[in-house]
């Protein structure tokens, strides 16, 4: 009984967007109305309030951190474990709270991977990192880090399918998400980090 008790709070721990609570409370714009619509850390930073856009990547993450950990403390077998991992990026994604408007999952996938196994976790913060230094785009580096984060799980945790198959299902979701930055970059119009929406008010 408690361990689909615990998806189902991974996931609504995961419907609370913080770019839109963040926001609300600080007195801004809502991020779905500028910039690139997207409730995440990357677009409250276009509205040119960095430490609205800090707390937002801070509570994103949390929430990943806190579903995985506790499923951890309470012993749940990896199946569940995984389950409650995809859970609570899926509430990111859809938000129960917020009519099933979410974000794109970076900040909470990284939350997920550092406490899943912190060494994949790494691995995926470092791409990202390394890609946001060179070229300043936030999706173009959650792309790369999808990508990095299934192969990294795959050498590091061999004999932990449920675990290989969450980071998998995650890394998808993430993708999927980013189907219009993608469209951006191709197209050559994706903007660069910290650059400022017009109408962020
Ligand atoms: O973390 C989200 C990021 O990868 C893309 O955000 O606002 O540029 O679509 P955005």
């Amino acid at each position: 009984m408690l361990p689909p008790l615990l998806v189902l709070a991974a996931y609504l721990l995961g419907s609370l967007s913080f770019a839109v609570i963040v926001s609300r409370t600080m007195g801004l714009a809502d991020p779905r109305d500028y910039g690139s619509g997207n409730p995440g850390a990357t677009n409250v930073l276009r509205s040119g309030r960095k430490l609205a856009a800090l707390l937002t990547l801070v509570g994103d993450a949390l929430k990943g951190v806190v579903a995985v950990a506790v499923a951890r403390l309470l012993n749940l077998e990896e199946p569940w474990l995984a389950a409650v991992a995809i859970a609570v990026t899926v509430g990111h994604m859809w938000p129960v709270f917020f009519s099933f408007v979410g974000g794109k999952g970076v900040a909470t996938a990284a939350g997920v991977l550092l406490t899943l196994d912190w060494r994949v976790g790494l691995i995926a913060l470092g791409v990202w990192l390394l890609m946001a230094a060179l070229f300043r785009i936030s999706s173009l580096a959650a792309l790369t880090a999808a990508v990095a984060a299934p192969i990294a799980c795959w050498w590091l945790l061999p004999g932990h399918p449920a675990l290989f198959g969450a980071v998998l299902a995650i890394a998808a979701l993430l993708l999927q998400r980013h189907k219009q930055n993608l469209l951006n970059l191709i197209a050559g119009r994706e903007s660069k980090i910290g650059e400022k929406a017009k109408t962020a008010g």
